[in-house]
């Protein structure tokens, strides 16, 4: 097998549903506030999926994008991954629906359920695919309707999280010297309670207990969480850069999952990276979980944060728990 890089990124594309909803949208019906929010999650606003729309209808609009991008068409793409924690339907997956609306008829299509961790369990699955000869082209999607298993009677989640799609297409190869040259992805089951929706799938199948006592919808032990985000965002850097063979005074750009301000600073302070080479898109989306990376570098490149020849590292955690990171030459 060649060494890295097997592939690149080759184009990005993003949805952003049009529904604005700011912190001062809960106070009318929660009890908090505009100032507490800010203080201890650094979100000020985050999009509201329409109820017409799904994870696979947004993300058509931000594959195009992608596609367009990386100068393929839609047959050229050997598989479809989409990384989700909201799924159009539990059966069958996400990425079928998807492959159906855009055509993709030469793909083989599935989803990847890692939460917040989706998108790059979903690039380490692409690479593989790649590296193993079975596709030259895969879309990778992070796209979630979060909105839907939130309860928004409940102050600690709903101001949270917002809903989003972003789509990247990994290509075979290296691109002028760019390309992923590091991924590292990781698990801990046992912490599964800490984050999770009770009921709706096998072990507690869905009935009208269920929604009589708001099972159905995801539980959160925010200060636990926020403990071992902390912890496995920092062995996720360290990992991906020791991979990579490169240290964090070469990185140009840290674009860490999205959840909130100070894990993000906890994080950039533990690998050394200074403020202006961190990302943040937590104020403007609140949480996306799978879609938070992908939608994050889809801001970079538009802003003029993300240029060709920048070492990119990407560092996510998520329910499970998961957590990963990649060190990409852009
Ligand atoms: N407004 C006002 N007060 C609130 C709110 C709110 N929206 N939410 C909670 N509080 C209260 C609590 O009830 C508590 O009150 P008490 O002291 O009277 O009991 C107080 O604020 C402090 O609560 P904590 O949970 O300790 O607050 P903390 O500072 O930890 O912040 C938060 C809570 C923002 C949830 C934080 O713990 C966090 O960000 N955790 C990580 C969450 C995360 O990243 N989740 C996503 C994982 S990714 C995935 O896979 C989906």
């Amino acid at each position: 097998m060649t060494a890295r890089p097997f592939a690149h990124l080759a184009g990005l594309g993003v949805y952003l549903p049009s529904r604005v909803v700011a912190n001062k949208d809960f106070e009318a019906r929660l009890e908090t506030s505009d100032q507490w929010i800010v203080e201890r999650t650094g979100i000020r606003e985050r999009r509201y999926a329409g109820a017409e729309e799904t994870v696979s209808t947004m993300a058509q609009a931000a594959t195009a994008t992608a596609l367009a991008r990386a100068g393929i068409g839609v047959e050229d793409l050997g598989a479809l991954i989409v990384a989700t924690a909201t799924p159009d339907h539990p059966l069958p997956s996400t990425a079928c629906y998807l492959q159906a609306l855009i055509g993709a008829r030469n793909a083989a299509a599935f989803d990847v359920a890692a939460a917040c961790s989706g998108f790059l369990f979903g690039i380490t699955m692409a690479e593989g695919l790649i590296a193993t000869g079975q596709a030259r082209h895969v879309l990778v999607v992070g796209g979630e309707k979060l909105t839907s298993i939130t309860d928004q009677d409940d102050r600690s989640t709903a101001i949270l999280f917002g809903d989003g799609v972003g789509a990247a297409v990994i290509s075979a190869g290296a691109k002028d010297g760019r390309g992923i040259l590091s991924t590292f992805i990781k698990s801990d089951g046992a912490l599964t309670n800490l984050l999770y929706i009770p009921s709706g799938g096998t072990a507690d199948p869905i009935s009208e207990r269920m929604v009589r006592e708001r099972t159905h919808y995801m539980k959160m032990a925010g200060r636990e969480v926020f403990k071992h985000a902390v912890l496995t965002m920092a062995e996720a850097c360290d990992e991906a850069l020791r991979r990579a063979g490169v240290t964090a005074e070469q990185i140009d750009l840290l674009v860490p999952h999205q959840a909130n301000i100070r894990i993000i600073d906890s994080t950039a302070k533990h690998a050394g990276i200074p403020a202006e080479k961190v990302l943040v898109t937590v104020d403007r989306y609140g949480n996306t979980s799978a879609a938070s990376i992908p939608m994050a570098l889809a801001y970079a490149e538009s802003t003029g944060r993300l240029k060709p020849g920048m070492l990119v590292l990407l560092v996510a955690f998520g329910a499970g728990f998961t957590w990963g990171s990649a060190v990409i030459r852009w």
